[in-house]
């Protein structure tokens, strides 16, 4: 099976016509035969978009980390399975950052949509402090392991993993193919050696930060990057397209 994704996270972009017409131009397309499109619309367009999804599926931006019940403004996976929604994203640093959400939190989450069938997106990346420091692995096994490394190796393999650089993150500064590539490197190997050579083989991780049409095929040529979470680019059809046709 490919390991090629390429997502369009929309963050909180785009009133009703904007996103829809976005939809519009992307869900109609011939995508590459091995590599799949995901869409992450803002949860108010979801139910609309998963209906029609055609060569595209749809993403949730964000889930909440308990079932059901009293807890208003949360949206549960149960929901999302319901109206057929496929992945969903998890610890994007965003909302490690603006609405504290830590590694028991983001783990919890993770559960509730394995539960509900829905392929968690669980990205992970380091602040340039931390890289500076040269701390970067340490943070990234630290988020993995609490995160993720919980699921057994039937869950586990379900799983996309995106590697985003905080420094990165619409900064227009992005990480270097190579540098992407070595720490590409370092999470398939702690996922080989916390699972086995299989799943470490077919996980796909995904680069994020400021991937753009310009270096998408350099970043892409990486022997284990798998594709890309596109922020700032995937908001615009053209620039999306052409990344997605980058491999
Ligand atoms: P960016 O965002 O492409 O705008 O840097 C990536 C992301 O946050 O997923």
């Amino acid at each position: 099976m490919s390991r090629k994704i390429v997502a369009g996270n929309w963050k909180m972009n785009m009133e009703a016509v904007q996103a829809r017409n976005l939809f519009n131009e992307l869900k109609e397309n011939e995508y590459p035969n091995d590599v799949k499109v995901i869409l992450c619309p803002p949860a108010i367009y979801l139910s609309e978009f998963s209906d029609e999804s055609k060569n595209v599926y749809v993403a949730s931006q964000n889930v909440s980390d308990l079932s059901n019940g009293a807890f208003t403004g949360e949206i549960s996976a149960s929901m999302l399975e319901s109206i057929n929604v496929s992945y969903c994203l998890v610890g994007h640093s965003e909302r490690r950052q603006y609405f504290k959400e830590n590694n028991e939190v983001l783990a919890g989450k993770v559960k509730q949509l394995l539960s509900n069938n829905i392929i968690p997106v669980f990205c992970c990346g380091e602040t340039l402090e931390e890289r500076n420091s040269g701390r970067e692995r340490e943070v990234i096994d630290k988020q993995l392991k609490e995160g993720l490394f919980f699921l057994n190796e039937a869950q586990i393999s379900k799983v996309v993993i995106a590697y985003e650089p905080i420094w990165a993150i619409g900064t227009g500064v992005t990480a270097t193919a190579d540098q992407a590539q070595q720490m590409h490197g370092f999470i398939r190997q702690i996922v080989l050696k916390s699972y086995n050579q299989a799943i470490a083989e077919d996980m796909s991780i995904l680069y994020g930060g400021s991937c753009k049409p310009e270096n998408a095929a350099e970043i892409f040529s990486k022997p284990d990057v798998d594709g890309g979470l596109i922020g700032g680019a995937a908001l615009n059809a053209s620039s999306f397209k052409e990344i997605i046709h980058s491999f």
